[in-house]
């Protein structure tokens, strides 16, 4: 008898001993292919060196330090970001604590004023991020939900038109929605918002899941001429350990007073020693040209070996982010646990897609080795 909850359902029937490099390996001894990263975390792989090292040298000099004190690690952290001269950070644990970070910055630069979300979109299960997931089946069972929040469709510039009002503060998208069936964000739709945020709006990116590299740039606005007032990840930030972060324009950073917002574990010495190693890898030379290089290889192979088959739809990415729609009847669960037979993970991302979310230093090779697994399958 298990003494868990059972808030996963059935687990998939697997246990996993260890990974090396883009593989993971399970008690049986048989290797998988991780197209998955553990759901966009361990973007960097399972033998991440560096990031090793560095969060063994800081258990064994000071695992945690309370938020009352100095943390130089944390400041290391936020200088090694691109965008460190125009924002701040905050650090917390996760998205859904990233998230929440930004709802409640915006209600004190907006007060009183309604954050505007969009359908598909998925923020995090806790109550504010939760109450901007515009997803029945994440909400249901939890009204009434946090007030204050409202919808429109996303990618439609009509029905943005048609929610904005005079009481909207803030307006938090993805620029990949991603659980929602990996849709990214289009030219036409980052136009519509931006022309939202000149008349005053508010703009809070959610970068939990596009963050650290998934696109092949640090973040995924920097595709679009946008620049947000806020902007949060999480996921791949700390390749394994927890890390969430929230950005803020430094025009609002003062909103967030002393004792408005804070984290007992938020940005401690070990979760920050991880985040450091990873931005450092991250924004090395070449390697994130080196990602979109990747990327547009992994969608050229799918192009070519999937593109034509009657089980898909249609093929969607930003970077090394990439979703499968399947047509309709196809079964996506079936798809998902024939890979597992073959020694590959993959995911799903809404009612349809499969959704690809390989490591940032998985080697052409291997990609390629996915894409042939996929080829028979589908
Ligand atoms: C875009 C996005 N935001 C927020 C979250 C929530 O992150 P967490 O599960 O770390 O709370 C996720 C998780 O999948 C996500 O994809």
């Amino acid at each position: 008898m298990t003494h868990l909850l059972q808030n996963y359902g059935t687990r998939i029937p697997m246990t996993f001993t260890h990974g090396e490099g883009v593989y993971l390996f399970d008690e049986t001894g048989k290797k998988y292919l991780d197209f998955t990263s553990g759901i966009g975390v361990m973007n960097l792989g399972y033998s991440f060196e560096a990031g090793k090292a560095a969060v063994k040298t800081q258990v064994d000099a000071l695992a945690h330090l309370s938020n009352l004190y100095n943390n130089p690690l944390q400041e290391e952290v936020a200088d090694l970001l691109e965008q460190a001269d125009d924002y701040k950070a905050f650090f917390a644990n996760s998205g859904a604590e990233a998230n929440e970070a930004a709802l409640k910055l915006a209600r004190l630069i907006r007060p009183g004023k309604e954050i505007l979300a969009f359908e598909d979109g998925f923020h995090g299960r806790t109550f504010g991020a939760m109450s901007a997931t515009m997803q029945d089946k994440i909400q249901n069972g939890f009204s009434p939900m946090v007030s204050g929040f409202s919808k429109a469709i996303y990618n439609d510039v009509d029905s943005l038109k048609a929610s904005v009002t005079p009481q909207t503060g803030a307006i938090l998208f993805e620029i990949v929605q991603g659980e929602g069936g990996v849709t990214p964000l289009t030219a036409e739709f980052a136009a519509a918002l931006k022309s939202c945020q000149e008349q005053g709006i508010l703009l809070i990116v959610d970068e939990v899941q596009t963050g650290n590299g998934r696109t092949g740039k640090l973040f995924a606005f920097e595709h679009f001429d946008l620049q947000p007032d806020i902007f949060t990840t999480a996921k791949g930030l700390g390749n394994g350990l927890p890390v969430g972060a929230m950005l803020v324009k430094n025009c609002y950073a003062d909103c967030f007073s002393a004792g408005k917002h804070g984290s007992t574990f938020g940005g401690n010495p070990l979760a920050m020693a991880s985040a450091k190693a990873v931005l450092t890898e991250l924004t090395s030379d070449g390697f994130l040209a080196e990602v979109a290089d990747k990327a547009d290889f992994l969608k050229a192979q799918l192009k070519e070996k999937l593109a034509s088959k009657p089980t898909v739809k249609a093929i969607r990415n930003l970077g090394l982010m990439v979703g499968i729609q399947l047509t309709d009847g196809t079964q996506l669960q079936e798809i998902l646990s024939d890979a597992r037979a073959q020694g590959l993970l993959v995911l799903s991302a809404g009612k349809d897609v499969v959704r690809l979310l390989p490591p940032l230093v998985m080697t052409k090779a291997q990609l390629a080795d996915g894409v042939a697994i996929l080829e028979g399958i589908l």
